[in-house]
């Protein structure tokens, strides 16, 4: 395996942020990004791909289809995921087409765990004499998140959203939270639930609320998410019901979840363990008496307490109008 370069990190960076325009519409593949670079001393972009709808082509094929004769002598492919070394109905093992355009390097994100691919795509490329090189950076990394949870832990991965007054309400003391957060805010969640596979709120919400939980942003409402309810009651009409949290394993082409609240079923998703991440709008109003952002979790003590320190890690944080964002990393 060769070693990188100074400026694969920065490349690989641009692959990862095409990967994003891949989902959720590539499920139930992940979505993975390409860019094929030309030139050693002005490099330049020559093609980009990312992974269609329903998951093929993928992003190298749709990449080097897209330059020219799809030829790429002299060139490097940069690649989030390692091509896949098995051929479908719907196409040819990535590594083939790979190695057939001729590229001098391939520079890989990831490892693809599939045992189908793991390694299997990486060698066939060396077997035809193209240098190769194994970045595991981290937005590659973050951008196959939910690719990654899949196949370590077999279950979706977790994002829960909940929108706070500063003082850790998520709605009045009779339930009113339209509307907690501002416009800005409600348009995040919004472009959030269109990069989700499925969104999920408590029995209560959807009794209380009724809410639409789809996508109404200008050209992404076809990106509107599987709905999900969570409650051990009657089958609501027009949603897939859950029963427990761990059911989410079933969820058949899932690779996200988007979790909504209300206070129940947020606590019943931490509670098992099972958010990966957390997404905390927060507004500049205090509510006082009003319904907290969790109901129990059990902890008690002070050990209970200490339990509760060291498992979030903070990401992303920005300001929404007049609102504050941040985002926590569960850490493993
Ligand atoms: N600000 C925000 O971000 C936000 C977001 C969402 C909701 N809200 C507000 O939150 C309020 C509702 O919150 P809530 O805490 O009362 O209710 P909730 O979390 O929406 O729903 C609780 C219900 O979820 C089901 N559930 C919970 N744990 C479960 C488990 N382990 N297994 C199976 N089912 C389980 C049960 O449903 P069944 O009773 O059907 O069995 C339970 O009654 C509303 O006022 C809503 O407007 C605010």
């Amino acid at each position: 395996m060769a070693a990188p370069a100074d400026t694969d990190r920065e490349w690989m960076a641009a692959a990862a942020r095409l990967a994003m325009r891949a989902r959720p519409l590539c499920r139930p593949n992940p979505g993975v990004g390409a860019l094929l670079v030309s030139g050693e001393g002005s490099p330049r972009v020559a093609a980009r791909g990312w992974t269609r709808e329903g998951g093929r082509p993928h992003a190298e094929a749709v990449a080097l289809d897209g330059y020219a004769d799809g030829g790429a002598t002299g060139m490097t492919l940069y690649v989030t995921l390692e091509p896949c070394a098995h051929a479908s109905k719907r196409g040819r093992a990535c590594c083939d087409v790979v190695a057939d355009a001729r590229p001098a390097r391939v520079v890989i994100g990831q490892r693809d765990p599939d045992p189908r691919t793991a390694g299997e795509g990486i060698a066939r490329l060396e077997r035809e004499g193209i240098e190769v090189a194994l970045l595991d950076d981290p937005a590659s990394a973050a951008s196959l998140a939910d690719y990654f949870t899949l196949r370590s832990r077999g279950r979706p991965r977790v994002t829960l959203k909940l929108a706070l007054s500063l003082d850790g309400c998520i709605a009045l003391a009779d339930g009113t939270s339209r509307w907690i957060t501002g416009e800005a805010a409600r348009a995040h969640v919004h472009a959030m639930r269109a990069r989700h596979d499925a969104i999920l709120v408590g029995g209560a919400t959807w009794r209380a609320d009724r809410p639409r939980l789809d996508v109404r942003l200008p050209g992404l409402g076809e990106r509107s998410p599987r709905r999900l309810v969570l409650t051990r009651g009657v089958q609501p009409d027009g949603v897939t019901v859950i029963n427990e949290p761990a059911a989410i394993a079933d969820l058949e082409g899932a690779l996200s979840l988007y979790v909504e609240g209300g206070a129940g079923a947020a606590a019943a998703f931490l509670s098992a363990d099972l958010v990966d991440e957390l997404h905390l709008y927060r507004a500049p109003v205090m509510i006082g008496d009003g319904l907290r952002a969790l109901g129990s979790l059990g902890l008690g003590g002070a050990e209970g307490l200490e339990s509760a320190h060291g498992r979030w890690q903070r990401g992303m944080s920005c300001r929404l109008g007049s609102d504050m964002f941040t985002a926590y990393q569960r850490i493993r």
